[in-house]
């Protein structure tokens, strides 16, 4: 048996790309998931593909993490309906490409807003009822942009802040919640291929020889690491490396 099985677990960004990913496999481990992004109909589109394989039925909540009325709606919503949550995964975040004329203040502040305060707002608002868990855990999608002296190239300056911030965000949280029983771990993605555990292209992914580009497959499987490691180790930053530095482009 999995030893997700039973979990409930909370994905952010669940609608499409590595979130709907990370969503599909943690119930194929066996977890109860909460589907959150937002378009309902994306995430509905999910919650029919995890009914297909699994035969469970996901729960969907719309969240603009870029919209502080947003977040407390969602948290309200999930925590009315589910006394105690095991997995937290802040997937979701704004991408913004680098752009020589600038940004506007919408996409500057969407960028800042979705990375840090709306994902930190989701996370405090979930966390008493992450508590109640025998083994909760906070995970955060981070990026190669987030580590220390991470090179910009590709990537906007707001993005590659709002990043250093989820890093900043997680690690403040290990130290927050050391000594209690909540982990907040960490998963550094480099530039990587959109593939679907609906698809062929899924077997192949992991397939792939050292010097080609990482998937999403790469990310689920730490992230299914790292939250199935005995609760006395955190796996506080796994950065996924590759030959060419898993730039953008
Ligand atoms: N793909 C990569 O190469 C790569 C590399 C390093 C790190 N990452 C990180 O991995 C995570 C997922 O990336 P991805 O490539 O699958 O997606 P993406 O194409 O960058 O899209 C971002 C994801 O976040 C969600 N999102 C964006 N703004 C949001 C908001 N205001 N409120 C709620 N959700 C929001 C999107 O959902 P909707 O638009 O459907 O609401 C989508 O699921 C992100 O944190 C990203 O920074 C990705």
């Amino acid at each position: 048996m999995s030893a997700l099985q039973g979990s409930v677990a909370v994905v952010t960004g669940a609608g499409r790309g590595l979130g709907a990913a990370l969503a599909i496999c943690l119930a194929d481990a066996g977890c109860t998931l909460v589907l959150c992004g937002r378009d309902q109909q994306a995430l509905a589109g999910v919650a029919g593909t995890i009914e297909q394989r699994t035969g469970m039925q996901a729960d969907c909540v719309v969240l603009n993490l870029a919209d502080t009325a947003s977040v407390s709606q969602a948290v309200e919503s999930i925590t009315s309906r589910h006394p105690a949550l095991d997995i937290l995964v802040n997937n979701g975040a704004m991408w913004l490409e680098a752009d020589e004329q600038g940004y506007s203040a919408d996409a500057v502040s969407g960028v800042i807003n979705a990375a840090v305060t709306g994902t930190y707002l989701f996370t405090q608002g979930l966390l008493p009822t992450l508590r109640r868990s025998a083994r909760p855990d906070i995970l955060t999608i981070g990026s190669i942009s987030a580590l220390p002296n991470a090179a910009l190239q590709g990537v906007s300056v707001p993005f590659y802040a709002a990043k250093q911030a989820q890093r900043a965000l997680a690690e403040g949280l290990s130290q927050q919640l050391a000594g209690t029983p909540v982990r907040s771990l960490c998963v550094h993605p480099p530039y990587l291929d959109d593939v679907s555990p609906t698809e062929p292209a899924w077997e192949a992914a992991a397939q792939r020889q050292k010097g080609e580009r990482g998937t999403n497959r790469d990310v689920v499987e730490a992230v299914l690491f790292a939250l199935t490691r005995p609760r006395h180790v955190s796996l506080s930053s796994i950065v996924i490396d590759s030959d060419e530095g898993g730039l953008f482009g």
